[in-house]
């Protein structure tokens, strides 16, 4: 047949969701794209587990950087997580051997995503990430696509679903914050290490993808300033809510006339501000360019058939041909980052 090949490495909380979806909906996507899509391999650590999904047919690798080079995939989706190996070994071999790319791993692209654009372009692949940013919101796109007309001052928003899950079940439940994140894990919203979510980490990486996607500059994690929820208690909330406010943890990033300046820290929102009103594992990020003004997107955060939105989405982008430089201008012509003065 003439089916669009898929290896997907990673079979968790995105890689079954992703696998559903594609399954559940395979008649719409093969008309949206001209073509059927196919899932040809797979690969995860445990080949035993019961993942509620049918693999029949399909070809099992222990090792996902062998699913990467294999003859009969054309796409390579990564959905296992980390910065490291095996994904960016996986990754890397996939655009090395002139296969497209689809990941969700914003720690891959916070710490590698310049270099990897780079390999991607000198391959002629795609490499797209719309879920490595706010789950199930299109805000990859939007910012290298829709709004490419403008010079962008300003990105910023509530960029992790499980912190965002934990301060509204503190506040609204009464729940402890350990309490919370259990239920936050057990729901498929928490990295492996779920230190990355509570501590900022996993927003610091969101932001560094969406300053460079925004401002035209190398991605650059190792300057946000990073403080997360870990400290905030229950009298915390509590006090804010009493003086008008929520906190929430916010990713900003604006470009100021001495370079760009990324933090993420718990912020004090007006009550009446519509960030403050984005409850559980939905995010939103703000967007202020020089032409459009400001806009804001609100939507799921994590999870798996959001995340998988975002995920197919990619994919169906690239069957149909589109293949965009990844941070939305030639890796090459990315400005080196210039560190704002705080
Ligand atoms: P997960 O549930 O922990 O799943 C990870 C999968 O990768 C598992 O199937 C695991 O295999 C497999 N894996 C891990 N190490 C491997 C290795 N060395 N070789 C082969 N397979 C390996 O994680 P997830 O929540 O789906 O997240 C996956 C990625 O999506 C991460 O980059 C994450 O940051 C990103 N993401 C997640 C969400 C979300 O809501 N969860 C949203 C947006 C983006 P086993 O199953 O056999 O252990
Ligand atoms: N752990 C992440 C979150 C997954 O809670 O937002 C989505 O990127």
């Amino acid at each position: 047949t003439n089916a669009l090949r898929l290896g997907i490495a990673g079979l968790g909380t995105v890689g079954t969701g992703v696998v559903k979806l594609l399954s559940a909906d395979a008649d719409r996507l093969a008309m949206r794209i001209g073509r059927p899509l196919e899932i040809t391999g797979v690969s995860a650590r445990d080949r035993t587990k019961d993942r509620g999904i049918d693999l029949d047919g399909i070809a099992w690798h222990d090792d996902p950087v062998a699913l990467a080079r294999a003859d009969n995939v054309d796409m390579f989706v990564e959905l296992m997580g980390g910065e490291g190996d095996p994904a960016k070994a996986a990754v890397e071999t996939a655009l090395k051997a002139g296969k497209h790319v689809v990941t969700a791993n914003k720690a891959l692209l916070a710490h590698h995503g310049t270099a990897l654009a780079r390999l991607a372009e000198d391959g002629g692949v795609g490499l797209n990430y719309e879920a490595a940013v706010a789950g199930g919101i299109p805000i990859v796109k939007t910012v290298r696509e829709s709004l490419a007309g403008n010079r962008i001052a300003r990105v910023f928003g509530i960029m992790n679903g499980t912190c965002n899950f934990i301060l509204t079940m503190m506040e609204n439940e009464g729940v402890s914050f350990a309490e919370a994140l259990a239920e936050a894990q057990r729901l498929g919203y928490a990295e492996a290490d779920p230190t990355f979510d509570v501590g900022g980490l996993d927003t610091a990486h969101k932001l560094a993808i969406l300053s460079a996607l925004a401002f035209g500059t190398e991605v650059s994690v190792s300057s946000v300033y990073v403080e997360g929820i870990e400290h905030i208690t229950r009298q915390d909330i509590r006090a804010a809510r009493d003086l008008g406010f929520r906190i929430k943890l916010l990713g900003v990033g604006v470009e100021t006339d001495s370079g760009v300046e990324q933090r993420v820290h718990p912020t004090l929102v007006p009550m009446d501000s519509p960030i403050a009103d984005v409850q559980g594992v939905f995010n939103a990020v703000g967007v202020t360019g020089d032409f459009v003004g400001d806009l804001m997107l609100e939507g799921q955060g994590a999870g798996a058939f959001a995340t998988a939105s975002s995920v197919a989405s990619d994919i169906v982008d690239i069957a149909r041909g589109h293949v965009a430089a990844p941070f939305g201008a030639p890796a090459t012509a990315l400005k080196p980052y210039r560190r704002a003065r705080m």
